[in-house]
């Protein structure tokens, strides 16, 4: 068992949150590296459910440490708020969490600016946060603590966001002295959480520790390699867990990629493989696609084999988990994008701008389905063969190895490929 990063390998929700709760038990640290509270893992644990959004899924593994890394941004009201429903819950979320001194916070301007960017994002914030961190205005973790010079730091931010609010006539929706107290006594709740993290994870490392890297969103959305500017403002491929948390990639043993069975999109930008009718639908409605965080339905697809093909040579994928098998459970055909062709062209490789994505169309080849309940099957060989040749072609197209396959929100609801990359890595 060695250093693991677990990545989004679509657009995101492919269900990286059950995997990292999965593996957390055999790891002493589940760190974040990216984004903020715009992500939403979900985990079904017997019947309660945990949303979480800031804070890594492995705080719900009893003893593990749970890192918000130095490359988040975090909204301090969001993640008490977190932290309050987790401790209600009987977890002790506070007593294992551990936060860089150097991860940049959020403040409602941060929000208020977002409005005008019209590309549906969360709405939390996320990118004007972390422009003010590449402008090298912003607030850091290590700020918000310092209470002697917090309100330099505060209204030296806020009165370069009332220069933007002027420029752009953007409302401010709420009291800047009320959130100059609140942060203030926020800052105080958060300091015996914070650290050198980053230190924290090497000195660990170096004495033979072992660290989970917990994505969040996906490639298709990172701010560099997916689809510009429909994307995230962060850096949400194998590169970005060091970058983001301050462990080098020497010290990383294994990157696993998960993708749905098919594919979802929340918020705009192209999507090739978009099922705009009622197939779509019946796979919004059997899968449960509807954002975690803001309650938005997900755009539907199939399987999209070119894009899958591009985000493993990004991350140099060990393995790929597939989730949700058990929603094409009622398909008699399924249909899987092998390549994309712009006229007479084939397209060999993902193009970098948006409209010629947009633009291209998505060459199917139908595979049959197997149109029995896999939901409760427990091993490789007791899967339908239709189902096991399904996942058998993805393998195939994407070239890199399924090694695990998810039907369900449940931990027991796992098949692992005996002899796969996957076991090897993980056991
Ligand atoms: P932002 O991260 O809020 O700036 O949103 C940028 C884009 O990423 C939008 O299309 C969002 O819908 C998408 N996005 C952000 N976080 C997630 C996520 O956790 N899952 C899926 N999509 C996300």
């Amino acid at each position: 068992m060695g250093n693991l990063i677990i990545l989004g390998s679509q657009w995101g929700d492919e269900g990286k949150g059950k995997l990292v709760d999965l593996l957390a038990d055999q790891f002493d640290f589940i760190v974040r590296f990216q984004g903020g509270n715009n992500a939403g893992h979900t985990i079904l644990i017997g019947d309660r459910k945990f949303v979480l959004k800031l804070i890594p899924s492995g705080i719900l593994r009893p003893g593990k440490i749970a890192v918000i890394g130095n490359g988040l941004v975090i909204d301090p009201v969001a993640l008490f708020a977190e932290i309050d429903q987790l401790s209600a819950a009987g977890v002790d979320a506070q007593a294992r969490l551990r936060i860089s001194s150097r991860a940049h916070i959020l403040v409602p301007a941060h929000r208020a600016m977002e409005k005008r960017l019209a590309i549906g994002t969360t709405l939390r914030g996320i990118g004007p946060c972390y422009e003010d961190k590449a402008g090298r205005r912003g607030i850091r973790v290590a700020d918000l603590i310092d209470s002697e010079h917090f309100v330099e730091h505060f209204d030296a931010l806020a009165r370069e966001h009332e220069a933007t609010f002027k420029a752009f006539e953007i409302e401010r929706d709420y009291d800047l002295d009320e959130v100059r107290a609140q942060y203030l006594e926020l800052g105080a709740r958060i300091k015996p959480m914070v650290c050198e993290t980053a230190l924290l994870l090497n000195r660990a490392i170096r004495d033979g520790k072992t660290v989970l890297f917990e994505g969040a969103q996906a490639t298709m959305l990172d701010l560099d390699h997916g689809t510009y500017p429909f994307v995230t403002s962060s850096s949400a491929s194998a590169g970005g867990a060091c970058t983001g948390s301050g462990v080098a990639p020497t010290l990383i043993d294994g990157i696993l990629g998960v993708a749905k069975a098919y594919i979802t999109r929340v918020g705009g930008g192209p999507f090739p493989t978009e099922m705009l009718g009622a197939e779509g639908e019946e796979i919004r409605r059997r899968g449960n696609e509807f954002g975690s965080v803001t309650g938005r339905p997900r755009r539907c697809g199939w399987f999209d084999a070119p894009l899958l093909r591009y985000t493993a040579a990004i991350n140099n994928f060990d393995s790929l988990v597939i989730t949700k098998l058990d929603v094409l459970d009622h398909l008699d055909r399924i249909p899987v994008c092998t390549e994309y062709r712009e006229g007479a062209r084939v397209l060999s490789e993902m193009p970098a701008v948006c409209s010629t994505l947009g633009g291209i169309d998505p060459v199917y080849e139908c595979l049959p389905g197997w149109q029995t309940d896999t939901s409760q099957v427990k091993t490789w060989d007791g899967l339908p063969p239709a189902a096991r040749a399904y996942v058998d072609f993805l393998e195939k197209q994407c070239d890199v190895e399924v090694g695990c396959i998810s039907m369900g929100p449940e931990r027991n609801q796992t098949i692992i490929k005996p002899g796969s990359n996957f076991q090897r890595l993980t056991s």
